[in-house]
């Protein structure tokens, strides 16, 4: 069964689900220029490490069309503008960045061969494609290897949302789950409400229900005691952008899931496709963490629950220490301790 698409790319138009709207809304909007398609990243209507970089991808072309270059030299430079602008939209997926340079590469090799405009710009979104493309057959993979961690019965803890609507289709910490219930594994999923955007509440319950799971949601300081109480056999979330040591930023609260597990003994894993390994960061320290602004805190979905004027710090990501995270789920295997080794060996070439 596949959920609603994040993501539409037909006859050179980009579209995206709203994600803002759900589970409301099911609605589509168009983004004909490099401004609306950074402003969708931005405020998040389309979100999740994957997801991000798919729709930067196809947002370069936007970027062409928009410009409505007349010469490959008018199209590269609208190119060139367009992954700057992007890359400025939001700071801690790599998966936008990687996306990005990816466009870039090959419209630099295209250029530097002096295609048509035609072939130049059908070998744009021939690499837009691809990304889309391989990032939902490493879902695919990752449900496979993922699976076999889930035992009838489990129950699995997630945050936030890593699974169809941040990605295609099955997700990377929600495709495990999807496998397992398609094998007919009888199993219970905890979703964390995941302050202060509630991607647990609104997408992750919304798309596991949609696909028939059993998933509960609780608000995210409800899982020591839900762990406690037993019902928590193993924890899969996504990531953001994991350094070459193993640490692996995500969305704010993940760590704290991540300490809640060792203190319980629960089997903590993350889930992510290559295109999440930032190899040139050492270790989690150097990840850039997005910081948000105070109203998503103080006037959450447009209630104040705040004093007007309070003080906010609101980090949109944490980063959880390699040595809390028993396995990292990709689609070529499953990673194991020590992480600097297994990366290394695993992600070459
Ligand atoms: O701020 P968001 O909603 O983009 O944050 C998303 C997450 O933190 C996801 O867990 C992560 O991007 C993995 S998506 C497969």
């Amino acid at each position: 069964m596949v959920i609603a698409r994040p993501i539409l790319w037909e006859c050179r138009r980009l579209s995206i689900l709203d994600q803002t709207l759900l589970p409301g809304q099911v609605s589509y909007i168009h983004l004909d220029s490099l401004g609306a398609v950074w402003e969708a990243i931005k405020k998040l209507r389309v979100r999740g490490a994957p997801a991000i970089g798919i729709c930067a991808a196809f947002g370069v072309i936007v970027g062409i069309e928009e410009e409505d270059a007349p010469d490959t030299e008018a199209a590269m430079a609208a190119i060139r503008e367009g992954v700057e602008y992007l890359s400025t939209s939001r700071p801690t997926a790599v998966n936008l960045f990687w996306a990005l340079a990816r466009m870039r590469t090959v419209a630099e090799a295209a250029y530097a061969e002096g295609l048509t405009l035609e072939a130049f710009e059908a070998r744009l979104e021939a690499e837009a494609q691809a990304i889309h493309d391989e990032e939902l057959a490493s879902c695919l993979a990752i449900g496979a290897y993922g699976e076999a961690l889930i035992q009838d019965g489990d129950g699995v803890l997630t945050h936030c949302n890593a699974g169809g609507l941040a990605t295609i289709d099955y997700g990377t910490a929600l495709a495990p789950m999807v496998k397992a219930h398609e094998a007919g594994k009888r199993i219970a999923v905890y979703a964390d409400e995941t302050r202060p955007l509630l991607q647990g509440a609104r997408l992750t319950a919304w798309e596991l229900m949609q696909r028939g799971i059993d998933v509960t949601l609780i608000c995210d300081n409800m899982a020591a005691q839900v762990m406690r109480e037993g019902k928590i056999q193993l924890v899969i979330v996504g990531a953001d952008r994991i350094a070459a040591n193993g640490d692996a930023a995500n969305k704010i609260g993940t760590y704290g899931v991540a300490l809640i597990a060792k203190a319980h003994g629960v089997p903590f894993y993350v889930a992510a496709p290559s295109s999440t390994f930032d190899l040139e960061l050492a270790s989690g320290e150097a990840i850039p963490i997005e910081q948000r602004g105070a109203e998503e805190v103080t006037h959450g979905f447009g209630k104040a629950t705040a004093p007007d004027g309070v003080k906010v710090y609101n980090p949109a990501f944490d980063v959880t220490p390699a040595e809390l995270i028993a396995g990292i789920i990709t689609e070529r295997g499953i990673l194991r301790p020590p992480y600097a080794q297994s990366i290394r060996e695993q992600l070459k070439g």
